[in-house]
């Protein structure tokens, strides 16, 4: 079972074995709810069979929660499906389930077990003695490395509107980064780059230009970090920092690290990273011809416009909030996450001494935007994760609406409420000692919680009588 992780009644000692005996025999199974309605079920049941998927194994029981509700588990042979993401498309949009995807490997590991979590009710995960599996997400910083190369779009690849499309020599480079990144493993040294004189002169044009902007339009944060990237890091005009060196750098200041990726990753597999304080980081530059230009992010995007902020600690918890938000999280809402971090991380904008001043890395990498931000054309709204979370927004264009944030630690705050108001049947807490995520499902994880707290407790009140 290596990568269907279940759990029922929320104790670890009481894994279900009927569903590890399923997944060793290669079946997919479902688990849903169903309101107590004359043909409820049998609807479900023509969905598979006008699919033509065979069902194995069919189990009911009323939900401990919602009375006239009735939950499902059944087991689908594998053989039989020609296209499991069809299925839950129809499921959803037919019955209105919400489906958690449990399985992270199920286009990799075609034909061996997958998992969804399906609820027509969202309200019936909130119960916590019902019985809900946790749908698989990374619990160990090196469960980082199951997914790091599942990239949406780029890598190797490039699309006929990118400025390097057809430049061969700016596709062999971009091969060499790739490769790169998708050899990389959890606790390695990020390899060395030797970048070439055309990739430093682009670096070094986007770079001058920029720091002309940020004493004006850069927020306290990244004004304050950047001479020390410039002392530490190999931060200037004529250098290209090396990733290894900027992420040793966050890690004394935040324990924030980098990880070099090859392109766009899902929202999911991005924002997991952000709860290991993990940024996935790109490692190449910009095609040459268009300096000031770049439809996906590159080294300079991440290292100007994201790196600095990093090494701040509210940035650093406020970033981490947002990414232990999305663990098993349903869809919708890790939608609603990606949009929470587009408006902040990437295009926030937050209120210093009564005057604007740009902390997204969107704006902090782009001349043209930085510029733009802080006049009366873009409309200002305040930063309220449940608005900004439905904030529709271009990708190609300057950004209409920008959402103000009176500090990071009162948009850390807003973001815990809001991640609060998510269903997920558990809550998780990150463990800097293990580098893993911790469960709070059962007593035992609650009172191990309980002496932490107490113990830092403990610290805090003999430090305020030595002050005293
Ligand atoms: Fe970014």
């Amino acid at each position: 079972m290596n990568s269907v992780t279940y759990k029922m009644n929320g104790n670890h000692n009481h894994e279900s074995n009927y569903i590890e005996e399923s997944t060793k025999d290669n079946r997919i199974s479902l688990i849903f709810s169903l309101k107590e309605e004359v043909g409820a079920l049998a609807r479900v049941l023509r969905i598979f069979e006008e699919k033509g998927v065979s069902l194995t194994h069919i189990e009911s029981r009323p939900s401990r929660l919602i009375k006239d509700e009735y939950q499902f588990f059944i087991n689908l042979d594998n053989k039989s499906i020609p296209d499991l993401d069809d299925i839950v498309h129809s499921l959803r949009h037919d019955i209105g389930a919400t489906v958690h995807e449990l399985s992270r490997d199920k286009k990799k590991d075609a034909g061996s077990s997958s998992a969804f979590l399906l609820h027509a009710s969202p309200a019936s995960m909130l119960h916590p003695n019902n019985v809900i599996p946790i749908p698989w997400f990374p619990r160990t910083i090196q469960d980082l490395d199951k997914f790091a190369n599942q990239i949406l779009s780029y890598g190797a690849e490039l699309d006929s509107d990118h400025p390097g499309f057809t430049d061969p020599a700016y596709r062999a480079r971009r091969k060499v980064f790739a490769d790169i990144a998708f050899n990389y493993k959890h606790g390695q040294p990020i390899p060395q780059v030797t970048y070439t004189e055309e990739e430093r002169k682009t670096w070094g044009t986007v770079f001058k230009e920029l720091k002309t902007l940020y004493p004006t339009h850069a927020c306290y944060e990244h004004n304050h970090v950047f001479p020390l990237l410039e002392e530490y890091c190999g931060y200037n005009e004529n250098n290209i920092p090396q990733l290894e060196d900027v992420s040793n750098f966050l890690q004394k200041c935040t324990g924030f690290r980098l990880r070099p990726v090859a392109g766009l990753l899902s929202s999911r597999d991005f924002l997991a990273g952000l709860a290991f304080r993990v940024f996935h980081s790109t490692q190449y530059i910009r095609h040459g011809s268009k300096p000031m230009y770049t439809p996906e992010p590159d080294v300079c995007h991440e290292l100007l416009g994201h790196a600095p902020l990093f090494a701040d600690p509210r940035f650093a918890q406020f970033s981490q909030e947002i990414g232990l938000a999305s663990l098993g999280a349903p869809d919708q809402y890790i939608e609603m996450l990606a949009t929470v971090y587009w408006f902040t991380a990437e295009f926030g904008i937050c209120r210093q001494k009564d005057k604007l001043k740009a902390y997204g890395a969107g704006l902090l990498s782009s001349f043209g935007e930085l510029k733009y931000c802080l006049t009366d054309k873009p409309e200002f709204k305040p930063f309220e994760p449940e608005k900004t979370a439905l904030q529709k927004y271009p990708i190609t264009e300057f950004q209409p609406v920008y959402f103000i944030a009176d500090s990071f630690e009162d948009a850390k705050e807003k973001v815990r409420k809001f991640a609060a108001t998510i269903p997920r049947p558990f809550s998780v807490r990150y463990n800097p000692y293990t580098q893993s995520i911790e469960v709070l499902d059962n007593v035992q994880q609650l009172k191990n919680l309980a002496d932490n707290i107490s113990g830092e407790i403990g610290i805090l009140c003999c430090a305020l009588r030595k002050l005293e």
